[in-house]
């Protein structure tokens, strides 16, 4: 309803590269599997509630194949709402634009995990033509000359000011769902002032904490020649203000009390793992990722074993790891990592059939991946650096019984919300293993003092007032402008 009265009619088109739909041939089924990705979770949300089109790159098997490249398609499927739009790239496209300048020059740019960003001129140049060419099929599906475009994340810096000159009256609102770094860390892009001129096009930037919004402002003012409005949080630059803000990102929380308790989920869990229903459980859930510190969470979890015998067989660590951007060799050196450290581990503390460490490194849906976490007693997300963390958020709504512990990274943009987690340094191993056994250890009453706070945090702060903060914005400048614009 909030969304609803912030559009008052207008035009939504949101960009992103991950659609919220994959179309998978399986025989000559088509499965329909919604992607790992915090983006989707967030804004799928949305979209279901306030309809429009979203125009994403088409990535499934089964639509290339099957459904013929049919660019646009009603989503959800099972309830349409919205129109998908896909755009279609060619292998090198994909190569230079995402697998290369996005995930292996600003994924690492962005996040301090200590991996080296990798710049190509060749990766960049495909950058700029795929930008490019979202930028076209926003400005065909616009209907109207000033539509509301929601851009998501770093795969589309250069696409504001694009759509910006073909649609000098659209509303953009882009979204950087990744942190922002100091100007030093950011500076070493070669084509920085590109990428800064780029999403100054937009009329809001958004992101998740104002950690990374101050980065951000600091990174221009270091590199381009602009007017900052410091008080006013907005910047000029090439006779256009852009307002630049945190909002915070969430999720939408569940509507109803979904069909199954606490135990039996437990009863599902234990038995889909062959573990007695009184075996303790700490629950992972993380695209295979190395920012995410799934080693270092493995190490705390050895460490605490170590601490700790008395809770050997009688506790399990599984992490659920869906594969992403496998064809990158740094996702493929980082994933042998994981196995092997986590079957080191195993071995050390090898015992009939149990394993301290259970690694499921598929994709789980969002049912399964309920009980996952409805069925243990602590969710450790230990990222070295995230813009957000929507796992934690997830892990909170799904403990309507009030009981679990949550172990939170600080270097999430989600620990400067959630202080009732249990807050950690990740690359402090014994800080982490002392966090697991006191999340282990923690009575009743105390879990649910902190659970039930930080589900009246999470409620409350849901997607859809992360949406409709900025939308409200968006409109309160909207306003400004046609006063402006009758005026002279
Ligand atoms: C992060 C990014 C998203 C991305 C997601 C999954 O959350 O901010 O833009 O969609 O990871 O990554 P993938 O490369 O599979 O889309």
């Amino acid at each position: 309803q909030l969304l609803h009265s912030e559009l008052a009619g207008d035009e939504v088109i949101v960009v992103s590269n991950r659609e919220p739909y994959i179309h998978e041939k399986n025989g000559n089924r088509i499965e329909v599997k919604r992607p790992a990705s915090g983006l989707v979770t967030a804004v799928e949300a949305v979209m279901r509630a306030c309809s429009g089109t979203w125009v994403a790159h088409g990535s499934g098997s089964a639509d290339r194949m099957v459904v013929d490249r049919c660019d646009r398609v009603a989503v959800p499927p099972a309830n349409p709402s919205y129109t998908l739009r896909r755009v279609w790239l060619s292998s090198e496209e994909e190569q230079g634009y995402y697998y290369g300048f996005a995930n292996e020059g600003l994924w690492p740019l962005c996040h301090i995990a200590h991996v080296r960003p990798v710049f190509r001129s060749e990766d960049w140049n495909q950058y700029v033509a795929v930008n490019q060419r979202f930028a076209d099929a926003v400005v065909k599906e616009a209907r109207t000359d000033d539509p509301v475009v929601l851009v998501q994340d770093y795969h589309f810096a250069l696409l504001p000011r694009m759509v910006r000159q073909a649609l000098p009256r659209a509303t953009i609102i882009t979204f950087w769902h990744i942190p922002w770094p100091n100007p030093e860390s950011f500076g070493i892009c070669p084509w920085r002032e590109q990428i800064l001129e780029g999403m100054l096009g937009s009329t809001i930037l958004g992101f998740h904490t104002p950690f990374h919004r101050r980065n951000f402002i600091e990174t221009v003012d270091r590199y381009l020649e602009t007017r900052i409005e410091a008080e006013a949080s907005t910047i000029s630059y090439d006779g256009k203000l852009t307002l630049v803000e945190a909002y915070p990102i969430s999720i939408a929380w569940p509507e109803s009390t979904t069909a199954s308790t606490a135990e039996e989920s437990r009863a599902i869990v234990c038995s889909d793992l062959g573990l007695p229903e009184d075996h303790l459980i700490g629950i992972g859930v993380d695209r295979l990722d190395y920012t995410k510190g799934i080693v270092e969470r493995f190490q705390a979890v050895e460490r605490m074993l170590e601490r700790h015998p008395d809770m050997v067989g009688r506790f399990s660590f599984v992490q659920i790891a869906a594969p992403s951007r496998s064809s990158l060799e740094e996702y493929q050196q980082f994933a042998a990592r994981v196995r092997k450290l986590a079957a080191r581990i195993n071995a050390r503390c090898a015992n009939g059939a149990y394993q301290p460490i259970v690694l499921k490194a598929e994709h789980h849906d969002h049912d399964r991946l309920l009980h996952y976490y409805r069925a243990s007693q602590v969710c450790m997300v230990t990222s070295l650096h995230d813009g957000m963390n929507l796992v934690a958020k997830e892990y909170i709504a799904a403990r309507e019984d009030e009981q679990g512990v949550l172990v939170l990274s600080q270097f999430t943009g989600a620990a400067r919300e959630l202080h009732e987690a249990l807050i950690v340094n990740p690359y402090h191993i014994e800080q982490g293993a002392d966090a697991l056994h006191r999340a282990l250890t923690m009575p009743r009453d105390e879990q649910r003092e902190r659970m039930r706070s930080l589900r009246a945090l999470v409620r409350e702060f849901n997607v859809y007032r992360w949406a409709g903060r900025m939308l409200l914005d968006a409109a309160r400048l909207r306003q400004r402008e046609r006063i402006a614009t009758r005026i002279h």
